[in-house]
C-alpha cells in the first residue's frame, strides 16, 4: 500500500501514549470535563457574531429573527459529528483530536488533511475570537469614558483601521504565559465557566422583560437565503466541543465520560445559544443589532446600562478562556504532526526550563497576532468555519471506514444509527459550507493547494510511521504539577 494511505494502529497509538514519560494525571470528571466543553463553546460567537449573522454584512444577508433556526440548524449539524467524536473518544482514550482518528482510518494523507484543517479550526478561530475581544474591550472603555483611536481598534478597511492593537497584544500576552507554563487551573476555569453561564442566563432573564414581540415579525426578512447564510456563520459558535475529546487522557474514566461531556456541553449550549437568539431579536429591531457587542449593546439601547456593562466584563473574561483553549489546541495539533514527522522536527522542541512546547507556542502566537491586527472577523471566522466543517465530514466518514475496516476494535460508546447518522452529519456540514461566501471558498482551496504541496514536499518522505517510531501526541504538561 502507498504510504499515503497508512493508517496508525489504535492499539499502537495507545501504547505509544501510555508508554510516555510525562503523563498527565486522570483527575477530571464528566461534570469537569462538560464545564471545560462549555468553557471552550462559548466565546466571541454568541458574544459577537450574532450581531452580524442577524443583521448581514453587506455581502450576505442576514437572518433577522430567524436566526433562532440558524442556530438549531447549526448546532445539529454539530450533534450529529459530536457522536461521531464520542465513538472515538471512546476507543482512542489517550489524546485525541480528529487529527489522530484520521491517521487510525482514513490514512496518512487524508490525516494531513484533517491536521492541516484544524490549523484553521484552531489557530484561525483564535484570530477571530481575539478580534472579538478586542471590540469587547472597547466597548468596557468607551463605558468608562476612554475612548481609543479608531484607527488603532480596527483592522485596514474598516473604519479607518490601521492595527487592531488590543486584538494583537491579549494574543501576545496569552502566548507569553503559554511558553512560561502558566496554565489555567481547574477552579479557575470552573470560576470562568460559572461567570460565562451566568452572564449568558443574566441576558436571557433580564433581556426577556424588554422584549417587544413586533420585533420578531417578519420573522425571516430575508427568506431561507439568509438563515442558511447565518447558520454558516453562527457555527463559529459551537467549534470548541471537540475540545473535550482532547482532553480523554486527563479523564478518570474516559470511555464513559467523554461522550457524556461532548453530548452535554453542546445540548447546554444549543439550548442556550437559541434562546439568546430570541431574546436578542425581540429586544431590538433586527437592523439596528449592533455588530461589535450585540449582546450588551442590545441591554444599553433599552436603558440597561448597568446590565450592558456586567454583560460587556463577562463576555471578556469568558473569550479569554475560549482564546486560551484555542491557542493550546492549535499548539497541540503542530506538537502532534511533528512529533509524527509531517512538520519539522523543531516544531515540537521542549524548552528545557519551562517544558513546554515553546516553538510551537512562539509560532502559533505570532502568527495569530499578526493576523489578528489586519484582518476582519468576517473574514477570520468564515475561514475556520469553512475549515472546521470540513475536518467534521471527515470525522463522520472515518467512523464509517473504521467500522468497516475494524468491526472488532472495542468501542465503549457507539455512535447510534450508523451509518445514517454519520452520513446525516456529513451532510449537514457540507451543507452549511454551501452557504459560505465564494471568498472564503477561494481561501480555503488556496490553504488546501499549500497543504498538499508541503506535504507531498516535507511530510510524505519525513513521515515517522513507516520508521515504527512512537508517535502518541500527549503534549508535555503545561504545569508540571499535573503531570503523574
Ligand atoms: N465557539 C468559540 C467562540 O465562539 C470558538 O468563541
Amino acid at each position: 500500500m502507498h504510504q499515503a494511505f497508512r493508517t496508525k494502529s489504535v492499539d499502537q497509538i495507545i501504547s505509544d501514549c501510555d508508554a510516555q514519560p510525562h503523563k498527565l494525571k486522570r483527575t477530571l470528571t464528566a461534570f469537569d470535563l462538560t464545564a471545560l466543553g462549555i468553557g471552550a463553546i462559548i466565546g466571541t460567537g454568541i458574544f459577537v457574531l450574532v450581531g452580524t449573522a442577524a443583521v448581514g454584512d453587506g455581502t450576505r444577508p442576514g437572518a433577522g429573527p430567524g436566526l433562532v433556526l440558524s442556530f438549531i440548524m447549526s448546532g445539529a449539524a454539530c450533534v450529529l459529528a459530536a457522536l461521531c467524536y464520542a465513538e472515538f473518544a471512546s476507543m482512542i482514550p489517550v489524546a485525541g483530536s480528529a487529527y489522530t482518528y484520521s491517521y487510525a482510518s482514513l490514512g496518512e494523507f487524508l490525516a494531513w488533511i484533517t491536521g492541516w484543517n484544524l490549523v484553521l479550526e484552531y489557530g484561525v478561530a483564535c484570530v477571530a475570537v481575539s478580534i472579538g475581544w478586542s471590540g469587547y474591550l472597547v466597548s468596557i472603555l468607551e463605558r468608562m469614558g476612554i475612548h481609543l483611536p479608531t484607527e488603532l481598534v480596527n483592522p485596514p478597511g474598516v473604519d479607518g483601521g490601521i492595527v487592531n492593537l488590543p486584538a494583537v497584544l491579549i494574543v501576545l500576552a496569552l502566548t507569553g504565559l503559554l511558553v512560561i507554563g502558566v496554565k489555567e487551573s481547574a477552579r479557575v476555569t470552573s470560576v470562568i465557566v460559572a461567570v460565562k453561564l451566568a452572564v449568558v442566563l443574566f441576558f436571557i432573564g433580564v433581556g426577556a422583560f424588554a422584549v417587544d414581540p413586533a420585533n420578531w415579525s417578519p420573522f425571516m426578512p430575508n427568506g431561507f437565503a439568509g438563515v442558511g447564510a447565518a447558520a454558516a456563520v453562527i457555527f463559529f459558535a459551537y467549534i470548541g466541543f471537540d475540545a473535550v475529546s482532547t482532553t480523554a487522557e486527563e479523564a478518570r474514566n474516559p470511555q464513559r465520560d467523554v461522550p457524556i461531556a461532548l453530548i452535554a456541553s453542546l445540548g447546554i449550549c444549543t439550548l442556550l445559544y437559541v434562546v439568546v437568539a430570541a431574546v436578542l431579536t425581540g429586544i431590538v429591531p433586527y437592523t439596528q443589532i449592533h455588530v461589535k457587542a450585540p449582546v450588551a449593546e442590545a441591554l444599553n439601547s433599552v436603558g440597561i446600562r448597568w446590565g450592558g456593562a456586567l454583560v460587556a466584563t463577562g463576555a471578556v473574561a469568558g473569550i479569554t478562556s475560549v482564546l486560551i483553549v484555542m491557542l493550546i489546541g492549535q499548539i497541540r495539533v503542530f506538537y502532534a504532526m511533528s512529533r509524527d514527522g509531517l512538520l519539522w522536527p523543531w516544531l515540537s522542541a521542549v524548552h528545557p526550563k519551562y517544558g513546554t512546547p515553546h516553538h510551537a507556542t512562539i509560532i502559533t502566537g505570532v502568527s495569530v497576532a499578526g493576523l489578528a491586527g489586519f484582518v476582519s472577523i468576517g473574514e477570520a471566522a468564515g475561514l475556520t468555519n469553512i475549515g472546521t466543517l470540513f475536518a467534521f465530514t471527515l470525522v463522520c466518514g472515518a467512523i464509517l471506514v473504521l467500522r468497516r475496516t475494524r468491526p472488532q476494535q472495542r468501542r465503549p460508546f457507539r455512535t447510534p444509527f450508523v451509518p445514517w447518522i454519520p452520513i446525516l452529519g456529513m451532510l449537514a456540514c457540507m451543507w452549511l459550507m454551501y452557504f459560505l461566501p465564494a471568498v472564503t471558498w477561494w481561501r480555503f482551496l488556496i490553504w488546501s493547494v499549500v497543504g498538499v504541496i508541503l506535504y507531498v514536499g516535507y511530510g510524505l518522505s519525513h513521515s515517522k510511521l513507516a520508521k515504527g517510531v512512537s508517535t502518541c501526541e500527549i503534549l508535555p504538561p503545561l504545569n508540571p504539577k499535573d503531570a503523574r
